[in-house]
């Protein structure tokens, strides 16, 4: 009896001891001591609770009303390798936020709007983050930019999976990745981009899976797909982007159907325009399919041809037309010129006329050479033979 009871208040004291092992758990969250995990999740906290046992390697705090994550709030928790923070409505990230976590692995602010992220908001001794996500978790372009700058400062050489998914991320500026040497998984999906450019991807030449889908990109560039080719360890994933399969889709095409291997969603690429096209994977188009050396394009092209001639023929009428309007504005200036013109052409044809009969006639031969004397001559022979000047006259009817 005596073994038992003392057996009873073994298990009770046990129990109580277990008990007052779950009491340390903050209220709002949960505390499975097994799996070292403590759970907050959408209890309306404001704050990371400060009393989360210490043996937690899990933790999640999710789905609360958190603006600001300050360092203070994970002091004494170093055994924590993987921090869920999503959708908490987290605004800003403060420097050395998670400098404490010093066994931190992976880092999950995914569905946040974070407005500013300092410098170095990600820095932690010895670099241990490894899974870096912030899916839907970018405000706006300054964000992006505030990301970047922390990418950079952030120590993050030893980091291995990036997700930037869901950010509405346009444009990558180059050389953005390249402080992340380790990178292997790139997930750039459900964002907005339109082109990748030389060096776009410089300096994670060892990426295994880059992640492209759902972007807005309607084919790839020469400098492109130059580049994708750099990433020669990498899988990638293109689809759900609205390619645009026309004439200048055929190189892609092409590296497309030749680079199966690396291309992960091969049957996932598909045509979104033009309408005829819609649908058919990007795969199998030929140049034939594109209709690039056809009537279709050629007849594009013709109609753009008889379009610009049609333009060259309006701009050349209405020059024709601000010509005539000139001309008549300056009637009266232009007559007088003519008038002018006509005089001097009427004396110099007139000598020549001159000089011509004074040639041929040998009378008066030896006078000729000299000028002086022969215009003199010239109003005397004008006097004398009325009838050869008029054929000489221009006709004075000229009216503008
Ligand atoms: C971390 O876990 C170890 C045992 O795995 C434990 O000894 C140590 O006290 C824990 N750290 C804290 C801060 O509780
Ligand atoms: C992003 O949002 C912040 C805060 O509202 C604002 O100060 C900043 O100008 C915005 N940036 C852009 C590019 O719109
Ligand atoms: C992208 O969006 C689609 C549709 O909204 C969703 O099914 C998919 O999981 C998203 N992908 C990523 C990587 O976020
Ligand atoms: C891409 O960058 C390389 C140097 O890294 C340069 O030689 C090349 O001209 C660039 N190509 C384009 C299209 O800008
Ligand atoms: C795709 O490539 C294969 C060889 O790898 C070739 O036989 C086939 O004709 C190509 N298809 C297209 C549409 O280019």
């Amino acid at each position: 009896m005596r073994v038992f009871l003392l057996w009873f208040c073994g298990a009770l004291c046990a129990s109580s001891s277990s008990l007052g092992f779950y009491a340390r758990c903050p209220s709002g969250c949960q505390c499975f001591p097994p799996s070292r995990t403590v759970r907050c999740a959408s209890r309306g906290l404001s704050a990371v609770p400060h009393a989360i046992p210490g043996y937690a390697t899990n933790l999640f705090f999710v789905g609360n009303t958190v603006r600001k994550i300050r360092p203070e709030s994970f002091v004494g928790l170093d055994n924590v390798t993987s921090l869920v923070l999503s959708n908490n409505g987290i605004t800003e990230l403060s420097s050395h936020t998670f400098s404490s976590l010093t066994m931190l692995r992976s880092l999950n602010l995914d569905g946040n709007q974070l407005v500013l992220i300092h410098p170095e908001a990600f820095w932690v001794p010895g670099s241990p983050i490894q899974d870096l996500h912030l899916s839907g978790s970018l405000y706006n372009h300054t964000s992006l930019m505030d990301l970047i700058t922390a990418l950079r400062w952030g120590g993050l050489g030893n980091l291995l999976h990036l997700d930037l998914s869901g950010n509405h991320i346009l444009l990558l500026p180059p050389g953005l990745f390249s402080p992340l040497p380790n990178l292997r998984q790139l997930c750039l999906a459900n964002n907005s981009l339109v082109a990748v450019y030389n060096s776009t991807f410089s300096g994670v030449e060892r990426l295994e899976l880059l992640d492209l889908t759902g972007n807005t990109f309607t084919s790839f560039s020469t400098e492109g797909l130059h580049q994708l080719e750099r990433l020669a360890r990498a899988r990638l994933l293109l689809g759900r982007n609205p390619y645009l399969c026309t004439c200048g889709m055929e190189q892609f095409a092409a590296w497309v159907n030749s680079s199966r291997v690396r291309v992960g969603d091969l049957d996932g690429l598909l045509c979104a325009s033009p309408p005829q096209m819609n649908h058919i994977t990007v795969r199998s188009l030929t140049a034939s399919v594109l209709g690039c050396h056809g009537n279709i394009l050629s007849e594009v092209g013709e109609m753009g041809l008889h379009t610009s001639y049609v333009f060259l023929g309006l701009v050349c009428g209405l020059v024709g037309m601000v010509f005539l309007l000139v001309l008549y504005l300056n009637r009266k200036g232009i007559n007088k010129y003519i008038t002018d013109i006509r005089e001097a052409c009427r004396d110099i044809l007139e000598g020549y006329q001159y000089r011509y009969e004074i040639d041929s006639d040998p009378r008066i031969r030896h006078v000729g050479t000299n000028s002086q004397q022969g215009r003199i001559s010239k109003s005397n022979h004008q006097q004398q033979s009325p009838a050869d000047v008029s054929t000489n006259q221009i006709p004075t009817t000229i009216s503008l």
